[in-house]
């Protein structure tokens, strides 16, 4: 697989612009998988373009996880839940500070892992973790940029995914890219 860098914390702003929802439309794209009352986790949420929405799908006794390596992701993304009125249900977990995943093991219900495993440099250990987390039958949306990620390193994904006890069914979670859904 190709050398990882983590995106820069002020590109995280662009990932916010509303025109993105033309593309990702995060309540199409999650409102199938997510309902009242869910833990979930978004790993890699920079400042929460997915997270704000899981915490309204969730609703008020759901629990959203919010997990990033750059604390400025996490501090924009607390001020927004606020701001949208979110703050109870959303949990920011630093990686290298406060994420534990042995904390939640069998707590989670979903995983949002969109646009960031091809950023990580061990997804073996990543996938590892996930499957841990998630409770039986959990599930993972799993989602890559085409063009910045190979098709074959995505295969590679999927791999190491199914190697750690994944299953991944035929459905993909949107029409385009390079996504599937890894089921525990
Ligand atoms: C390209 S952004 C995608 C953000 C978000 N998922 C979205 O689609 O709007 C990738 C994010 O993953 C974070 N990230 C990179 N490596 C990570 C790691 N090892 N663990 C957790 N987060 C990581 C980055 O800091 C960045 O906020």
């Amino acid at each position: 697989m190709k050398k990882q860098s983590v995106c820069p914390w002020w590109l995280g702003y662009t990932f916010l612009i509303p025109l993105r929802k033309y593309q990702h439309d995060p309540y199409k794209i999650l409102g199938p998988h997510v309902k009242q009352g869910m833990t979930v986790m978004d790993y890699g949420s920079a400042m929460g373009y997915f997270s704000i929405p899981l915490a309204k799908l969730t609703g008020s006794k759901g629990r959203v996880y919010c997990v990033d390596i750059q604390e400025k992701m996490l501090v924009n993304l607390k001020n927004r839940a606020i701001k949208h009125d979110v703050s109870p249900v959303i949990n920011t977990l630093l990686v290298g500070k406060n994420y534990n995943p042995a904390e939640l093991k069998n707590k989670l219900d979903f995983v949002l892992l969109f646009m960031v495993a091809h950023e990580v440099p061990d997804q073996a250990t990543l996938f590892n973790d996930l499957y841990a987390m998630l409770k039986p039958g959990g599930k993972i949306l799993f989602f890559e940029p085409q063009g910045h990620v190979k098709p074959e390193d995505f295969e590679k994904s999927i791999q190491l995914a199914k190697a750690v006890g994944f299953k991944v069914p035929e459905d993909k979670p949107l029409k385009k890219g390079l996504g599937a859904f890894l089921v525990k």
